[in-house]
Formats: C-alpha cells, sequence, structure tokens
C-alpha cells in the first residue's frame, strides 16, 4: 500500500455522512445518469462506487436479470452504501473492497463500467482505461465525470508554485480537465464514439477554507513535487496562494464557477 493510496483511504473513510455534504453528490450521479442509457438485464461495473451513488439505482434498473459490481477501497464509505443495500433489499449489487487499480476481471464481461468523480485519483489512467476496454463487451459503453480547468481554484495553485519555483503542479484533474485530453486518453485505449457534456455544476462564493488549502498535502497519485521544499518555501508558497485567491476574489467577486464534465466512450 503507498502512502498517497493510505492518504486517499483515511480522507475518504473520514466522510462518514459523504450523500449529504450539500446536494452535489447525488446531482452528479444522476446527471451522469441521465447522460448514459441503461437497460434491464445489464452486467455493470461501477468503479470507485463510494456510498453507491451510481450503483444503487443502477442496480434497480438491470434487475431482475442484470447484476451490479461495485469496488471500492474505503471500507467507511462502502458502510454506507452496504447500509443503502440492505435497507432496500437489494441482491443484485455485489460490493468488494478492493484498489481498482489492482482487480481484475474477465474480458468482455460488463455492458457498462462507470466511474463518477473518482477517475482523478487513480495513479495509472491509461493503464485502467486499457482494462476497462478489455472487460467490456464489444459495443459496451464506458462512463466517467470529470471536472475542467477552472474548477476548485487548481490553476491559482499552478500558477503560483510555477512562479515561486519553478515547478509544474501536477494537478490532480490535470489529466481530465478538458473534452480534448479525455478524448485522446480514450482513443490511445482503443475507444471510439465518444460523447462529452460539459454542465456548469455549481457556483461558489470562495470562502477563508480556500485561502488556507494545504497545497502540498493535496493528492498527488503520481508523486508530491513538493515534498522536498523546506519548511521555509512552504511558508512562503502557502502565503502566495493565499495573496493570489484574495486577489482573485477582489478581481471576479467572491464567486468561482465549477464546471464538470460528463464522458462516454464505446468499445
Ligand atoms: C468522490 S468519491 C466518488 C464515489 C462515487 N463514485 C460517487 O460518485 O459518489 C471517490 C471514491 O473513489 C474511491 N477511490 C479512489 N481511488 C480508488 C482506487 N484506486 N480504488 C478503489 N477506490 C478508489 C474512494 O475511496 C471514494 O469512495
Amino acid at each position: 500500500m503507498t502512502k498517497y493510496k493510505q492518504q486517499v483511504i483515511d480522507f475518504f473513510n473520514s466522510r462518514t455522512t459523504y450523500d449529504y455534504e450539500g446536494k452535489g453528490h447525488p446531482e452528479n450521479a444522476k446527471r451522469l445518469l441521465d447522460f448514459v442509457q441503461v437497460q434491464p438485464g445489464q452486467t455493470i461495473l461501477d468503479l470507485a462506487t463510494g456510498t453507491g451513488l451510481v450503483a444503487i439505482p443502477v442496480a434497480k434498473v438491470v434487475a431482475p436479470k442484470g447484476s451490479v459490481i461495485g469496488v471500492d477501497m474505503s471500507t467507511k464509505m462502502l458502510a454506507q452504501a452496504k447500509a443503502k443495500i440492505k435497507a432496500e433489499d437489494l441482491k443484485n449489487l455485489e460490493l468488494i473492497e478492493a484498489d481498482v487499480e489492482l482487480i481484475d476481471f474477465n474480458n468482455e464481461k460488463f455492458d457498462l463500467i462507470f466511474c463518477c468523480s473518482a477517475l482523478v485519483f487513480i495513479s495509472d489512467i491509461p493503464a485502467l482505461l486499457n482494462k476497462c476496454y478489455r472487460w467490456l463487451k464489444p459495443g459496451g459503453c464506458l462512463a466517467f465525470t470529470s471536472s475542467d480547468k477552472g474548477s476548485h481554484l487548481s490553476e491559482v495553485r499552478i500558477i503560483v508554485c510555477k512562479d515561486l519555483f519553478g515547478i509544474d503542479l501536477p494537478h490532480i484533474i490535470r489529466h481530465l480537465w478538458t473534452p480534448e485530453k479525455c478524448t485522446k486518453l480514450l482513443q490511445n485505449s482503443g475507444f471510439q464514439n465518444i460523447e462529452i457534456e460539459q454542465h456548469l455544476f455549481r457556483r461558489e462564493r470562495i470562502n477563508d477554507n480556500y485561502g488556507f488549502t494545504q497545497i502540498e498535502k493535496e493528492f498527488y497519485p503520481r508523486g508530491n513535487p513538493l515534498l522536498n521544499l523546506s519548511e521555509a518555501e512552504r511558508k512562503l508558497l502557502q502565503a502566495e496562494y493565499k495573496k493570489a485567491v484574495e486577489r482573485l476574489i477582489a478581481d471576479r467577486g467572491v464567486w468561482q464557477e465549477s464546471i464538470n464534465l460528463y464522458v462516454k466512450a464505446f468499445k
């Protein structure tokens, strides 16, 4: 288990009321499901299923003949999914506690594979996309969500790191933050008929918390380039980031926009 994976598990294990952290998570899952056609009888995989916001409604649509497997590595996220599955007495949804980067399935097993709000956490995205392609039946579909470049003040952190230390911050969303990047990644794994919808997910107030985001403690699935900074450099980075956020508040008003990408691609 790498330090990074343990960081992801600890982060999600701490979110014991995930479905109720505002309306964002359920709304995002619903929008992805509106974008993808699920048919009765299908066999479906939900990668990084979390509390089952995608897997549970999908299991109801595919029942009684179809089935769903949800995989996640956070015990506490899965515990929330299990409680809902029990309350609804669903028999066709199996949960597996595992790292989706390490798990394997038979070739051509699934009609549809989902990965909602989670592909960004994967260390080797092309390798997982290759596996998804292999696990899908011919004509099968992979569907995932991502966020665009401007979301969550990502660009501010990148600019500050570059300006201060010449460090190219490998932001977690970078590989997936434009339709072009998503398309290229999918094409490289053999996917075709790629459709991407962009949706202004929310406009939110920048509050004080943003100024205090600990940049070096964010998620770096492919290695954290800020680990070697000295204590003084870290403090400087944090102070400059806070100033940049404050300047943004002054320039743009107090709102930032968060645009989500809804992506589907076929084998
Ligand atoms: C933001 S939540 C999304 C959950 C769910 N898909 C949804 O849309 O509500 C991200 C989930 O990804 C899981 N995750 C991240 N990396 C993973 C990995 N390598 N293997 C399995 N689960 C992973 C986390 O444990 C967490 O439950």
